[in-house]
């Protein structure tokens, strides 16, 4: 045990625990969490009562089927603040992610939350085998996200060195991996390849550098991308699973003995599958939409929070705790771009923002190399079609273009074209997303 981190090198004791020790813990923290929950947040406590149910009345894991869902919605309906759980004066650190109306959510930590997300993504670096003699060169982007910072408190409390590079001016990463030695990398998968194609561009040996293990999430992939990652970069490549809502990364990361997807922390944040149709909860092994529940949080307490993603819940191998399998879509429209969670909407609401433009638009999503690649068509309001010049068309565009990426956060080409260029579907419902990226 390291006397000043309270990391140790081996594994801790409830990671490999019987399921039920597991379950009783569990349901423990559970049964104090909902508490906490219906005492402090006033959205929860109207939920629980109109659903008719009371924390006291989960006496069993499975109970928790009787709880009102949270979704995106009610964490926008109570932007910013109003999910929390304690005042102010206790909040230490707020992060942010894109909503769907251009109004963020917004996450809140005490010092007890951010201890515990320190904590468990220095379990997931640990168990995609970092300790604290490894140099991380963490390259997720520092800011609202909460990919940098999330990876920058678990190093340190892994006690390995941190390198605070953030994303971006891929050359300054490859000269930083040169120089400074790194031997763990963190970013978005995609991410790691743009940074083995730039040291190959620049003449060095991409699998022959000081790196030896990759911890990649934010953004799904396959397993044919880290075949790719490995053997390009010489890596091992691990999954790291997590969203903002739950706590930010290290919410599930795999473990280097096994690859076999990520292992939920279930400790502290409880998972269950459900039919995202119906709402019912789904036996393990089906494929269902991912729904979490903390079980530790103090700040704000989420309850049965609908990730949209979908996957299943698979059984535990190198530890007790369950798998998730890969991530094989979303249930709503979001979509991720280069790790920029992009709703439709959004692009919507900054490009009908300029007079000439109306709103028939599609977006196309490609892959351009090993980058995302978002192209933005919209058509002119059909009055002005015949009097824009080529030049006036190419200026509006560039303004689109400006704005997505400052309102946004992600680069597009926009395109502006003639009325009715854009595809029409029979019955109406208008085609905003043609995802041509390959499925992992
Ligand atoms: O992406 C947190 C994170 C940062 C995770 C760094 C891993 C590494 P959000 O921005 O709130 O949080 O986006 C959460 O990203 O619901 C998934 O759809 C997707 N996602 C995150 N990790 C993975 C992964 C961060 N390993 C949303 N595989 C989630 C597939 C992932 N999708």
């Amino acid at each position: 045990m390291n006397e000043e981190t309270g990391v140790s090198d081996g594994l801790e004791a409830i990671e490999t625990a019987s399921r039920d020790e597991l379950q009783a813990l569990q349901l423990r923290r559970l049964r104090q969490s909902l508490q906490h929950a219906y005492d402090r947040v006033a959205h929860y406590r109207a939920k629980f009562d109109e659903a008719g149910v009371h924390p006291r009345d989960v006496v069993d894991l499975a109970d928790l089927a009787k709880l009102p869902f949270t979704t995106k919605a009610d964490l926008r309906a109570n932007y910013p603040y109003g999910m929390f759980a304690v005042p102010m004066r206790d909040i230490v650190r707020v992060h942010a992610s894109s909503g769907t109306t251009g109004r963020p959510t917004v996450v809140g930590y005490n010092r007890a939350d951010i201890a515990l997300w320190s904590a468990m993504v220095a379990r997931s670096m640990r168990a995609a085998g970092v300790r604290a003699d490894d140099i991380v060169l963490n390259s997720y982007g520092y800011g609202l996200f909460t990919g940098g910072l999330g990876a920058h408190y678990g190093g340190e409390a892994l006690g390995a060195a941190v390198i605070p590079m953030s994303g971006g001016q891929t050359e300054k990463q490859v000269q930083l991996i040169r120089d400074f030695k790194p031997t763990v990398l963190m970013c978005t998968p995609s991410y790691a390849l743009t940074i083995a194609d730039e040291l190959q561009r620049q003449g060095i040996a991409s699998d022959a550098t000081s790196l030896r293990v990759g911890i990649f999430g934010a953004e799904p992939w396959s397993n044919e991308m880290r075949a790719e990652i490995e053997t390009r970069l010489g890596i091992d490549a691990l999954d790291i699973y997590g969203l903002s809502e739950v706590i930010g990364p290290g919410v599930a990361s795999e473990c280097i003995e096994t690859k076999d997807g990520p292992h939920v922390w279930e400790d502290h944040f409880y998972p269950e599958i459900i039919d995202p149709d119906t709402g019912e909860p789904l036996p393990d092994g089906s494929l269902g939409e991912l729904v979490f529940t903390s079980l530790t949080k103090e700040a704000m307490p989420i309850v049965r929070y609908r990730t949209r993603d979908l996957t299943r819940l698979l059984p535990g191998t190198a530890r007790s705790m369950r798998r998730m399998g890969k991530i094989v879509g979303r249930s709503d429209d979001m979509l991720i771009i280069r790790g920029v969670n992009v709703f439709p909407t959004q692009v919507e609401e900054v490009l009908l923002k300029n007079p000439n433009l109306c709103a028939q638009y599609q977006m196309q999503v490609s892959r351009d190399g090993n980058l995302d690649r978002l192209d933005v068509y919209v058509e002119v309001k059909p009055d002005l079609s015949s009097r824009l010049s080529p030049a006036q068309r190419e200026s509006i565009a560039h303004d689109a273009a400006h704005s997505i990426k400052s309102l946004i956060g992600v680069s597009a080409a926009v395109h502006v074209v003639e009325t009715e260029s854009i595809e029409r579907t029979l019955v109406g419902k208008a085609r905003r997303v043609i995802d041509r990226r390959p499925r992992g």
